[in-house]
Order: structure tokens, then C-alpha cells, then sequence
């Protein structure tokens, strides 16, 4: 669906739901990240970019203090109704908490709502795709607040942090910062040069030389991602607890290789020390891929996004078979630069960078094997980089 009808259909249920008024219109968009995973809450480098896909929402100011929320996407759009102040208790298993956890992330900052709303959204990312579906619901949340209720004081990048302690604290997934990141900063044709401990970033227009962004949807939802990422996240941690016995460092970003090399017999448990290596290699592998797209050396970037789904798949542990042959089908493709998961892993998505000429037979190649080998076939969506979450003017 357009954009265009997108709009109308959520202003017609909008209007089925709530009744008939003016509704103001708002877009969050998902991310894909081309390099640099799992260094985010390790003090990193990360190289995402915004997509035109994301989660929209029609909303309404109330005057009590009712917050109704439903969701085209879910349960039949049914109303989950809630009471000011009640959004702070967790919805078990339900979709609402990721709004709720924004409302009380922002009420934590004194940001508090004063009268109740109703809201509407729709995603049109697929769900459990890797691609951010959840920190676009989240930053948009953030972002018709600030609007509706007027708190100027909440800076765009603000609803990054707001969306992130959301959905670490009261969704209980312990994130880094760069999918909300992503969806409130995002730029058109731009990639996000991210330095996570610092926040510094840089855009970076993505001359990709007659290529293309190609994601690949496994269709293998990412369900057990939250426990395992949370997982990933204490093993490197403990990590940084070995290693201080030799340096001063807070995170594995700090360290280069050769400094972990010099140092990584102190990380006694070998899991641990593999999580470490792959930190450290991948985020020197992200500052070495921005800069060789600086220079315009696409196949470099390629290469390094290759090496990066190597380490993921055997130092991280977050890949699965059908992600791994995936890649490895690409790569034996002429006119593929570069191919590896992207997101938290476990499923989901692979990003590749296919020259336009090559596109066509990659998408028969992966299609063809994946269908024989899986029974199913996966989904292809080639993008170019959208814009961060944004008011939609009507
Ligand atoms: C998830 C998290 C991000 C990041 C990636 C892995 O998407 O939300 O913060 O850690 O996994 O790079």
C-alpha cells in the first residue's frame, strides 16, 4: 500500500473506532543496519539507516482520563482501554506495552500526561522481522506526545532515549540505543555514522555505485531474541570485568584489536571470550567500512559486511541455518557485494548489497534454494534510506 492509502484507511477505522473529529497524523520509521551489530551497548560504532517502512498513528486528545489503543495490525483493531496512571502495570503478552512504556518513560522525566487519548496505529513492517517494528512503535509514541501535549523541552533525539528506556526498563528487552536511534534520526538517502558512547554521528550520503540495499526476510521470527540478547549483553559485560584487570575500560568499544588479543586470556570462560573478540572486531570493522565507503570502495564495505556475518554467526551465536545459507548463497553470486544478518539476530532479516544488475537473479537464486531446502519462500524488499519519525502534514 501507498502512503496515500495508508492514511485514508487509518482515518476511516479511526473515525469507525472513535467517532467522527480531527485527527493529527504521525510516522516512526524501522531501521536496517548495514554494520556495526551488537556494538551498541558495547560503547561502539554502528552504520544504520531509516526505512520508508515504519508504524503510523492517528491520534486524539481526550478530555478524561481514558488512553484507548488499538492497532490495525492487531486482534481486529480491538480498543485496549486503560486509566491515567494505570499504563504503568505491564499488559501480559500484549503489544500495548511498548506504547505504555513510553507514557511512563516520559512521566518518569516529568513529562506527564495530563488528560488521556485514543490512538491508532499500523505498521507496515513485518513483525518479528529484525527491522525495528517495536522502537518505531515506540518513538512514535514519544513523538505524539511531545506534539499533542505540547513538552518542547523533548528534543527529537530525546525520543530515542525515551523509546529505548521503554523498551529496556518496562519491556524488559536490555537494548542498545540505535534502533530508536535510527527511527527518530533517520535522513533520506543517508546512513547514521553512530559512535554510541559519545552519541556523536554523522550522516553519510549512501553512494552505493549503481547498487542497491537489498533486506531479505527469513520469515523466521526472532522469538527467543529477548532472553538471548539479554544473555549476549551480561557475557560481554562480564568480559569487560575480566579485562580490567589489565586496561581502563568501561566497554569492549574502547578496545582495539590488538589490544584484545594482547589481553584476552584474562577472560577465562571461552563463550565469553569469543562474545568479546566479535565486539571488538566488529566495531573496528564498522569504522574501516565508513571509511572505505568514504573512498567510495564499495567492495571493501562489502567484504567487511561479510566478515561480520562470519563473526556473528560463529563468535555471536545469534544467526540460524536458514540466515547462514542466506548469506552464503549470495556471496557465490557475481554482482553481490555484500551479504550478513542484520538486527539482534535469531531470525529475521540478511541486508545485502546487490548491484542492480545482479538484483533480479539473486532474488530467483535465494528464492529458488530457500523454497527447495525450507518450504517457504522468503520476502525481498529493496529500499533506499527514508526520513526519521516525523508529523505528516494534511
Ligand atoms: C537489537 C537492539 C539494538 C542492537 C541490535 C544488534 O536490534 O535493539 O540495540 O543491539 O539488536 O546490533
Amino acid at each position: 500500500m501507498q502512503e496515500k492509502e495508508i492514511l485514508q484507511n487509518l482515518r476511516e477505522k479511526f473515525s469507525e473506532l472513535y467517532g467522527d473529529g480531527d485527527v493529527a497524523l504521525y510516522f516512526a520509521p524501522g531501521r536496517v543496519n548495514l554494520i556495526g551489530e551488537h556494538t551498541d551497548y558495547n560503547g561502539g560504532h554502528v552504520f544504520p539507516c531509516a526505512l520508508t517502512l515504519g508504524t503510523y498513528a492517528a491520534v486524539r486528545k481526550r478530555t478524561d482520563d481514558k488512553i484507548r489503543m488499538a492497532s490495525l495490525n492487531m486482534n481486529d483493531a480491538a480498543i485496549e482501554e486503560m486509566t491515567l496512571g494505570d499504563y504503568t502495570n505491564k499488559a501480559e503478552g500484549s503489544w500495548t506495552n511498548y506504547p505504555r512504556g513510553v507514557i511512563w518513560a516520559m512521566s518518569e522525566k516529568n513529562f506527564t500526561i495530563p488528560t488521556g487519548f485514543e490512538v491508532l496505529y499500523y505498521g507496515n513492517i513485518p513483525a518479528g522481522s529484525g527491522l525495528s517494528s517495536s522502537a518505531s512503535l515506540e518513538v512514535l509514541t514519544a513523538l505524539f506526545i511531545k506534539d499533542q501535549y505540547g513538552f518542547d523541552a523533548v528534543e527529537q533525539l530525546d525520543l530515542a532515549f525515551l523509546g529505548q528506556t521503554a523498551e529496556s526498563d518496562f519491556v524488559g528487552m536490555k537494548c542498545g540505543i540505535m534502533d530508536q536511534f535510527a527511527s527518530a534520526m533517520g535522513k533520506e538517502n543517508a546512513a547514521m555514522f553512530l559512535e554510541t558512547d559519545t552519541m556523536k554521528f554523522d550522516y553519510l550520503p549512501l553512494k552505493l555505485d549503481a547498487a542497491k540495499i537489498v533486506i531479505t526476510n527469513s520469515m523466521v521470527k526472532h522469538e527467543l531474541a529477548s532472553s538471548e540478547y539479554n544473555t549476549r549483553r551480561s557475557e560481554c559485560e562480564s568480559a569487560v570485568q575480566d579485562l580490567q584487570a589489565k586496561y581502563d575500560i568501561k566497554t569492549l568499544g574502547e578496545l582495539s584489536p590488538e589490544q584484545f588479543e594482547e589481553g584476552k586470556e584474562l577472560i577465562a570462560d571461552e563463550t565469553k571470550r569469543k562474545r568479546a573478540k566479535h565486539a571488538v572486531y566488529e566495531n573496528d570493522r564498522t569504522i574501516r567500512a565508513v571509511e572505505a565507503l568514504k573512498q567510495n570502495d564499495i567492495a571493501t564495505f562489502g567484504k567487511l559486511m561479510n566478515e561480520s556475518h562470519v563473526s556473528l554467526r560463529d563468535d555471536y551465536a545469534v544467526s540460524c541455518p536458514e540466515i547462514d545459507d542466506l548469506t552464503s548463497w549470495a556471496w557465490e553470486i557475481d554482482g553481490v557485494v555484500g551479504s550478513r544478518i542484520t538486527g539482534g539476530g535469531f531470525g529475521g532479516c540478511t541486508v545485502s548489497i546487490i548491484k542492480e544488475a545482479a538484483v533480479d537473479t539473486y532474488k530467483e537464486t535465494a528464492e529458488k534454494k530457500y523454497q527447495e531446502k525450507y518450504g517457504k519462500k522468503p520476502e525481498f524488499y529493496v529500499v533506499d534510506p527514508g526520513a526519521g519519525a516525523h508529523r505528516i502534514s494534511q
